[in-house]
């Protein structure tokens, strides 16, 4: 009784009131949060963040490519957004004799903006609640036909809540954006995967595009026609600067968080899921690592694919560590605990924990078999493309030699069969010792067993393959090939395993559902909590202040980095931190011009600052925006401590991490020469 007692303690701390800095808001529902923002120091009204009958402060933000967030900041359809999330961009720009991932890229007048083919950005027109209309019969296909009114929109109704409401999204996309400039790496990059999720951070990760339109600014295809896209708003910027304890606003597009999942959920994430995902991803890395060290081809050529699985690998380990650490399995149970005795008197609710407790029983083996299998054999870059050339040869239709070349262009770019090969032999180990052994299929078991072990067939199969040799296959070579042959018989569990892609465990409909009525049951138990939906990549609404935060015992981390530290790290010798000589210079010229500050009594530029807001993967290229509705800085990252905060946010430990716009300034001034971009921004 005491235990529990003592348990409720702490739950009904941590959960009955959303502290100020938790949640990821609704932009049309934020009037119901705006006092709160007024007293942290927001000087605007709710309309200014969100209005479908007014210019808002959400024209100014979009969707930036499949996965990230930008804004604009000029009526000429600048905008900004981050380095690592312009990468692909850039690099896909790039060639042997213009690297502009290496060396950035400045255009120097609109001729020069590069055309990127493939990237779109999608502007929110309007978002409603369409729950009601729903209910009423419409269907979800009558709404979106209904919401399209011409060229370039999209509209999609998104779940909020496990989908007790529906909210539709009406975007405008525009497929013709263009380069305008990137710092190079050694800036946008500096740091790379060591300091990737860490604080003190020193990274200008940042970099610049154009929108454009046709003459009526309507979204058009690519044509030299076109003019600069004129944003309904766009963000002035504040040279100002940011000091502890200032508001801080980010507006922008969160991919995925799940802040009432049941204790069983969480176990699986803490218990099962993760420690897979980072054993078999420690492995993984470990063997890119070494053949990088030993060459330096083979170090930019997995650059890109080794920063991709690292970023998640380290993620997962704070997550893991932060959840223990706030106890959040237990506090759940607790939690739990106490909601089980409301609803035993409420016949409504009275079973509903035991149902989603049965329901995590029965999907968990198949939720974990899709995971293990990605992570194992479906990071076998050649089974990757055997697995495609399995699919595309299926039937009697040809296959033609420019079909084949469009996938190995894909699967195969900058390939290493060694280290392929390596992670191969140990993969397929990993998955069938992880494995129950009934889902293994059976001519793998007999092939691994016959040949003595996965690391001999895993010889053979790439032994034996033309694929990575030969072009173009015939259809009976494609059939015959041995890793194509491996493809096809792990093609019924794929296929299997697909009834399990959801974004999260919770999110198979046979758990999902009873989340509808454990959402309704919450907001009647439970009503001082503040409810605000899950991320799902939908516009919303984080604020908080400028705040460093106690790291460790009597160990305080502070909220601005600046030029001091990038030049403490400074090292030629290592790639990471081999920063551009022209910083070297300005620094020991110190000559900083209006972006630079006084810091402990001496002269530096800043760098990168720390706030409370709650972000997620997404969130990247956010604006963070000031009290007066300025931007003040970019949002890149969460320190690693506080990567819980997608299951458990702790307002005493959890800061995203921003560039501060000073930076982002001077880079574009003294790194870029380019100060002529100014001239169209409002630069206060
Ligand atoms: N951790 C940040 C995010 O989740 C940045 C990732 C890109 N940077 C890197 N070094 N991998 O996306
Ligand atoms: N770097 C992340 C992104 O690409 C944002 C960091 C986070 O997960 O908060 O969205």
């Amino acid at each position: 009784m005491i235990k529990r007692l003592l348990f409720c303690a702490i739950a009904c701390i941590t959960f009955s009131t959303a502290t100020a800095d938790e949640g990821m808001w609704l932009p049309s529902l934020i009037k119901e949060r705006i006092k709160d923002m007024r007293k942290m120091g927001f000087k605007l009204k709710a309309d200014d963040i969100y209005s479908d009958k007014k210019a808002s402060l959400k024209d100014a933000v979009m969707q930036f490519g499949g996965g990230c967030t930008g804004e604009f900041i000029s009526p000429e359809g600048l905008l900004l957004t981050n380095h690592h999330c312009g990468y692909a961009s850039i690099q896909k720009l790039s060639s042997v004799e213009h690297d502009y991932l290496t060396d950035g890229y400045w255009a120097k007048s609109r001729s020069e903006e590069l055309h990127v083919p493939g990237l779109t950005i999608s502007l929110l027109e309007k978002m409603e609640d369409v729950t009601d209309r729903i209910a009423a019969g419409e269907s979800k296909e009558d709404i979106i036909a209904r919401a399209i009114k011409g060229k370039g929109y999209r509209a999609s109704i998104e779940p909020m809540y496990y989908g007790n409401q529906h909210y539709l999204f009406v975007y405008r996309v525009y497929s013709d954006v263009r380069l305008v400039g990137a710092p190079p790496s050694s800036i946008g990059k500096f740091g790379g995967d060591t300091d990737n999720w860490i604080w003190p951070r020193h990274t200008g990760d940042f970099s610049m595009f154009r929108v454009y339109a046709d003459a009526n600014n309507e979204p058009a295809d690519y044509s030299i026609e076109n003019v600069p896209y004129r944003p309904k708003r766009y963000l002035p910027i504040s040279t100002k600067g940011v000091e502890e304890g200032d508001f801080t606003m980010i507006y922008g597009f969160p991919g995925n968080t799940q802040e009432y999942v049941t204790a069983d959920a969480v176990k699986y994430v803490t218990e099962v899921s993760n420690p897979m995902k980072i054993a078999l991803r420690t492995i993984r890395l470990d063997i890119i690592s070494e053949a990088q060290s030993k060459d330096v081809a083979t170090r930019i050529a997995y650059a890109a694919k080794h920063a991709n699985i690292a970023n998640a690998w380290k993620k997962w380990q704070g997550e893991s560590l932060g959840l223990e650490r706030l106890g959040t399995t237990d506090k759940k149970i607790a939690y739990e605990q106490e909601f089980a005795a409301w609803a035993a008197g409420n016949p409504k609710y009275s079973t509903l924990l035991d149902s989603m407790h049965f329901a995590y029983e029965k999907s968990i083996p198949g939720y974990f078999a899709r995971e293990l299998f990605n992570e194992s054999i479906g990071g076998i870059e050649a089974f990757q493309f055997a697995y495609w050339m399995y699919m595309k040869n299926q039937g009697e239709k040809k296959f033609p030699a420019d079909e084949q070349a469009k996938g190995r262009k894909r699967y195969l770019k900058d390939y290493n069969v060694q280290i392929d090969r390596a992670i191969a032999a140990r993969m397929i180990k990993e998955f069938m010792t992880r494995m129950p052994k009934e889902e293994i299929p059976q001519q793998l078991s007999e092939a691994v067993e016959n040949m003595g072990g996965a690391e001999a067939f895993a010889a053979y199969i790439f032994g034996n393959t033309k694929l990575l040799s030969t072009y173009p296959l015939t259809k009976d070579e494609i059939a015959a090939d041995p890793m194509v042959q491996f493809a096809s018989w792990m093609a019924p569990l794929v296929k299997k395993n697909r009834g399990y892609t959801y974004r999260n465990l919770s999110n198979v409909p046979t758990i999902e559902k009873w989340y509808r009525e454990y959402m309704q049951a919450l907001r009647e138990w439970d009503k001082e909590r503040a409810f605000y939906p899950d991320a799902n990549f939908t516009l919303r609404v984080a604020y908080g202040t400028v705040t460093g935060y106690e790291n460790v015992d009597g160990e305080y981390h502070t909220h601005l980095t600046s030029l001091d530290g990038i030049i403490a790290k400074d090292n030629p010798e290592i790639y990471d931190y081999n920063i551009p000589q022209a910083l070297r210079d300005i620094y020991a010229r110190k000559d900083y011009g209006r972006w630079g500050i006084m810091k402990n009594g001496s002269p530096t530029v800043p760098v990168c600052f720390l706030a409370s807001n709650h972000t997620s993967g997404g969130n990247s290229g956010s604006p963070v925006i000031n009290g007066k509705g300025e931007l003040v800085g970019i949002n890149f990252d969460r320190t690693w401590r506080s990567t819980m905060s997608d299951i458990e946010f702790d307002p005493a430990i959890c800061r995203n991490i921003s560039v501060d716009i000073r930076y982002v300034m001077f880079v574009i001034d003294r790194i870029g020469q380019a100060s002529y971009l100014f001239e169209e921004m409002d630069v206060r």
